[in-house]
């Protein structure tokens, strides 16, 4: 059963035992979220497409798509989180994101993300569809495909399965024309697997206590 443990920017996030990780940079979980994900992510996406579709590598604390629906209210999204072992909602009640998000609506959202069922789509709010899928992204099938992957597993060394040229064949194909992943890794033998499997990858400037990070895009 992972363990509630505080960042360095005041957020929670949680150290697991089975991987001996935190599931966010003990830097800062929401520091490191919002940068990795929103602002490398969400927000280099194109402007002007009606919806945006979302896939989350490793669903976790729902600290990644809670971030995204407070920064979506207007837009149209489609988010579907993997998640190969699920937290407890008793669990998700220590962590405490919504007290450090300015936003009356963090609690009832982050709430709503871990009590909302698992395997349909459930409407978070109006234009938020959260698609929660538990399971193994390995395993994971889908017609649907994405304009945006949110590639968070835990790191290279404790998870090296899922780093590879394999793995991110498989997302590259589920990827539109034009989509992207970002990951936090800015790892040399990641990059290489990204672009064996058809990404162009650029580097970027990390979140604080990382240099860099990788961007992949579908050409
Ligand atoms: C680094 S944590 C990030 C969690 C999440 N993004 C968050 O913000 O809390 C990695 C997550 O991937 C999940 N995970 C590990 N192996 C997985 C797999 N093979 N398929 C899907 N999820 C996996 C873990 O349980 C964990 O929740």
């Amino acid at each position: 059963m992972p363990e509630h443990f505080l960042t360095a920017d005041g957020s929670s996030t949680l150290f697991t035992d089975r991987f001996g990780e935190t599931y966010h940079s003990r830097h800062g979980a929401i520091q490191e979220s919002q940068h990795v994900f929103l602002q490398m992510g969400l927000h280099a996406l194109p402007a002007g497409k009606g919806e945006t579709r979302i896939l989350e590598m490793g669903l976790g604390t729902g600290l990644n798509a809670l971030l995204t629906v407070l920064e979506t209210e207007e837009k149209e999204i489609h988010y579907t989180g993997i998640e190969a072992f699920p937290i407890t909602e008793t669990l998700a009640q220590e962590l405490n994101f919504s007290d450090q998000l300015p936003h009356f609506e963090a609690s009832a959202l982050f709430n709503a993300i871990h009590e909302s069922p698992w395997g349909i789509w459930y409407d978070l709010t109006p234009q938020f569809h959260l698609l929660k899928v538990e399971g193994k992204l390995e395993e994971f099938e889908t017609d649907d495909t994405y304009d945006l992957v949110y590639f968070d597993a835990f790191a290279p060394t404790t998870q090296p399965e899922l780093w590879t040229e394999a793995i991110f064949t498989k997302v590259y194909h589920l990827l539109n024309p034009g989509g992207v992943l970002v990951t936090y890794s800015s790892k040399g033998d990641v990059r290489r697997a990204m672009i064996a499997a058809g990404f162009e990858v650029e580097k970027l400037p990390g979140p604080p206590g990382k240099r860099e990070m990788l961007r992949g895009r579908k050409g």
